[in-house]
């Protein structure tokens, strides 16, 4: 195995105050996100789009991986440059999203499980090849009536295992990714007790599978109420209820921590991330750190509206959002001082 150089890897996708910009939209996600706009849905729209962000000037100064899908990273920019190749330039390590998605689960009605397994041995060394060097994949837990299933959070949590052995085994760092969704009007409590079981479940599962914390990164969702429960919480709370899972549920050798985003809005996954890094530095065993993709891309993508024009105040929203998340990092962030730009 890879031991040195994935462990490497793994710091420095969390060293000192960046993180993760994840810009692997599959094709159909990434379409709603344009059509929501009126933004035309091809291939070479969506090259521009990632031809955009990944031109932002200084990015590399907040972003230290981006994570590509299969289409982009077979794609050049307009430099006519792989976009691995310029992502690397820009002192950006370029990842891919491995998972082939989230689909029914047989039996469990109202819930996923995500695929890709198969061929995915061969998947890895051909991206390794491209230059990726590290990896996502995400499983998705539905919070609902009687909702998530031992049955639905096991599949899930074996599926992320073997995922991160393999593309241990290939030399690429597996980011594991297992979010429980913001939908439903639960209270913060229930997000809590799913998440703690799911991490419990997750880390059983990567011990049994034989994965090297030290060479891992989790990505895990916030501990938040319900996106249409009454009673919102407030930052403070958010913080305590994530860090106290956390500590409980995630071993603190694995190398770091980089949450999604989920839907919160940028502002306020900004405020959360910097409340918990201000309020628990002292006690986390991990880097806390991001790896937004809606929270830095939504603003910028609105500005941009696929219009060349538009291109340089897109890139200055994109940087604005990830200069927000680095100083989150730091436990500095200002929504106050932000207001005027937020979205
Ligand atoms: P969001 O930050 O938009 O939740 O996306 C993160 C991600 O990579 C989902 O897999």
């Amino acid at each position: 195995m890879h031991a040195q150089r994935l462990v490497d890897t793994a710091k420095a996708l969390v060293a000192g105050d960046k993180g993760l910009l994840a810009m692997d939209e599959s094709t159909p996600t990434c379409n709603r996100r344009f059509a929501g706009l009126g933004i035309a849905q091809t291939a070479e729209v969506r090259r521009a789009y990632r031809d955009m962000i990944v031109t932002t000037p200084r990015l590399g100064e907040c972003i230290s991986g981006a994570i590509l899908y299969d289409e982009t990273i077979r794609q050049l920019t307009f430099a006519d440059t792989p976009f691995a190749q310029a992502l690397e330039a820009a002192g950006i390590v370029p990842g891919i999203k491995v998972d082939a998605g989230a689909k029914e689960l047989a039996g469990h009605c109202g819930e996923l499980v995500t695929e890709g397994l198969d061929g995915l041995r061969e998947r890895l060394i051909e991206y390794a090849a491209m230059g990726a060097r590290f990896a996502k994949w995400r499983a998705v837990i539905t919070i609902g009536d009687g909702l998530p299933s031992r049955g639905c959070i096991e599949a899930n949590a074996h599926a992320l295992a073997r995922y991160a052995a393999l593309c241990q085994e290939a030399g690429l760092v597996p980011i594991v990714e297992p979010e429980v969704l913001m939908d439903g009007d639960h209270p913060l409590g229930r997000c809590g007790a799913v998440t703690e079981e799911v991490l419990h479940t997750v880390f059983d599962q990567l011990h049994t599978q034989e994965v090297m914390l030290e060479g891992m990164l989790l990505k895990p969702n916030m501990i938040l109420p319900g996106a249409d429960c009454a009673d919102q919480s407030n930052v403070d709370d958010v913080a305590d209820a994530t860090l106290g899972c956390f500590l409980r549920a995630v071993p603190a050798a694995v190398a770091g921590i980089a949450f999604l985003s989920g839907g919160q809005s940028s502002a306020l996954a900004s405020t959360r991330l910097s409340a918990m890094n201000l309020r628990f530095k002292s006690r986390m065993p991990w880097p806390l750190a991001f790896s937004f993709a809606r929270a830095i891309q939504q603003p910028a993508l609105e500005i941009w509206h696929g219009q060349a024009a538009n291109v340089p105040a897109a890139q200055q929203a994109l940087f604005h959002r990830a200069e927000c998340n680095r100083a989150a990092r730091r436990g500095e962030y200002d929504s106050a001082a932000d207001a005027p730009r937020q979205t």
